[in-house]
């Protein structure tokens, strides 16, 4: 089968998937979306309440800023793959569980398998504990990180850079030091 193919079959099996509970309570499972072979990926945290709906990721506020600080970059929103550690809406928004985390894995590794980026930018303190290791996002965002034969990039989660600031500055900061990067 072609990437994309196989790419398009793991975001149907995603649509259906029942391996946690929190298939019960969401709309719409959000398996991400973009070019199946997009230089880079990035992965946030869970989809929230709009992305629910629509069962597309970042389509609300987070999503605008994210949308900024790609553009940011020299990048078009429609370059880049974009998705989540968890495809399914945690109620009210909660911080996703250990066990989410695990059920959902498989996913996101064969997602970034199959595209192949050449920086995976990983958004806020889920996405890099459940991705490279236990790093605040304080102490890592601005640095890559090679592991597993792939390239990480660590920043702030779009959310935060909304509710901060201060945070904003620096996340935007890390951008840069992103896009020299991938000169
Ligand atoms: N925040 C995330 O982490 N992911 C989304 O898809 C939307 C908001």
């Amino acid at each position: 089968m072609m990437r994309r193919q196989e790419l398009d079959v793991l975001h149907e099996s995603i649509r259906n998937c029942r391996l946690c509970p929190l298939h019960e309570t969401r709309l719409n499972a959000v398996p991400g979306e973009g070019p199946y072979d997009a230089r880079v990926l990035l992965i946030g945290e869970a989809p929230g309440a709009r992305e629910d709906e629509l069962g597309r990721p970042f389509v609300g506020r987070s999503g605008e800023l994210l949308t900024h600080m790609i553009e940011s970059i020299g990048l078009t929103r429609d370059e880049v793959f974009i998705t989540s550690v968890l495809k399914s809406r945690p109620p009210n928004n909660r911080t996703p569980t250990k066990s989410e985390i695990e059920m959902c894995r498989p996913y996101v590794e064969k997602q970034i398998e199959l595209v192949n980026p050449r920086v995976v930018v990983l958004l806020g303190g889920v996405a890099i504990s459940s991705m490279v290791g236990p790093w605040s996002v304080s102490e890592s965002h601005g640095q890559f990180f090679e592991a597993k034969g792939r390239t990480f990039f660590m920043t702030y989660h779009p959310a935060a850079a909304l509710r901060f600031p201060k945070v904003k500055t620096l996340m935007a900061a890390d951008f840069r030091i992103l896009r020299s990067g991938l000169l």
